[in-house]
């Protein structure tokens, strides 16, 4: 039986769910593909477990928080010399810095799957740096689920362009988060409330405001704009705020003063339903990466969305005068843990051959 060693960082909303999802698979998996999925070390920032034999899953959590101390890097230190076969690290953290990590475990013949945009969305000398290693060592890095957390929209991209296609432009609602906000105002609630809402949905960024400052989608426009071959730098995305935010100070902070929108952000709704229309949060990508808010009609297609849905609409030459489209949930740990788990198989499907 051919095994996959995987390791994780992250162990937070979406690598709890991962975890959980791989766990209850397992067997199908054993049996279907002839792949072991095995845990074999997952950390967080300050606490982490490794077995190279693997990690009992029915208590991971309890052998996490006796490991205090195995931090991301000091785990991978440790696997590296240890984990034979056929291994892949799990990024799902928020965390920036850590294309040299990618870097180090590539060379040491790891896969990446990853559902954390900061590494593929900084300078784009890091993301070719990464993505060229990767084509030399013949190593996978997938990251499906940092767009449209399980949706396949990432792939859908590639596919247009394996076969010759070439893409006009990319444009819709990329953020689960802000749509669910969107709605929630178009119902009179206040901001505040969505916000605080939409966090124990486990919708929003690990910090709120990289989903209010447009931040996290400015980073998904980016990554697709990369896909499609673009070279651009993060500099480059033209970025409107959904609303002003403070950066001073901490989440909590944060979250305790963002009443203080509410009654600016209610107006600017109210004026628009006035109007006939509604405010969506619209990425655009063509030549450029734009994105902000905008005025649409409330009975068009981004005016009906409602919760926390993502909207991809790709125009290319094939599909020039109607888009393809690819819509559904874009938030949510379940979502985007299956993103990560698909990709994870996409892995284990190369190595039982039979991709
Ligand atoms: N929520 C969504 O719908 C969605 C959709 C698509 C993509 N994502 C992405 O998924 C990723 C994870 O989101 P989340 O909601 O699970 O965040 P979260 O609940 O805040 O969890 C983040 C985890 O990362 C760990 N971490 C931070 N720095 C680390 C390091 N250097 N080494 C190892 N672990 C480290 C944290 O450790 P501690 O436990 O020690 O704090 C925590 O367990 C983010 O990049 C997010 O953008 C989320």
């Amino acid at each position: 039986m051919a095994r996959l060693s995987i390791l994780q960082l992250g162990k937070g909303a979406i690598g709890s769910a991962l975890v959980g999802q791989v766990a209850a698979r397992r067997q199908e998996v054993k049996a279907r593909l002839g792949v072991d999925l095995v845990y074999v070390g997952i950390a967080g920032r300050t606490a982490g477990a490794f077995a190279p034999g693997g990690l009992d899953l029915a208590r991971w959590r309890a052998e996490v928080e006796a490991g205090a101390g195995l931090d991301g890097r000091r785990l991978l230190k440790k696997a590296s010399g240890v984990v034979s076969g056929s291994a892949v690290l799990v990024d799902a953290t928020a965390e920036d810095d850590l294309v040299d990590l990618y870097r180090d475990v590539v060379a040491t013949g790891f896969h990446i799957v990853s559902c954390n945009k900061k590494p593929l969305a900084g300078p784009l000398a890091d993301y070719r740096r990464i993505k060229d290693l990767c084509r030399r060592k013949r190593r996978f890095f997938l990251h499906e689920a940092t767009v449209g957390a399980g949706l396949p929209v990432i792939k859908t991209l590639r596919d247009l362009l394996d076969t010759g296609d070439r893409v006009v432009a990319i444009e819709g609602c990329f953020s689960g988060t802000l749509n669910y906000l969107c709605a929630a105002l178009d119902r009179g609630e206040k901001l505040s409330r969505g916000v605080a809402r939409a966090r124990e949905l486990g919708y929003t960024e690990p910090d709120p405001r990289d989903d209010l400052a447009g931040t996290d989608v400015a980073r998904k426009a980016l990554i697709l704009a990369r896909e499609a071959g673009l070279d651009l730098e993060p500099s480059d995305v033209r970025q409107e705020p959904f609303c002003k935010v403070r950066r001073r100070g901490g989440v909590d902070e944060f979250m305790r003063s963002i009443s203080e929108l509410d009654a600016k952000m209610a107006k600017r709704w109210r004026e628009a339903a006035a109007r006939g229309s509604r405010w969506r949060y619209v990425a655009r990508v063509d030549g450029a990466c734009r994105v902000g808010l905008a005025e649409v009609p409330e009975t068009g297609a981004l005016g009906r969305l409602a919760g926390p849905e993502n909207v991809f609409a790709f125009r290319t030459e094939r599909y020039k005068d109607h888009p393809l489209v690819v819509a559904g949930p874009g938030a949510g740990a379940a979502v985007t843990a299956a993103g990560v788990f698909a990709d994870i198989l996409k892995v284990a499907r190369a190595i039982a051959g039979t991709a």
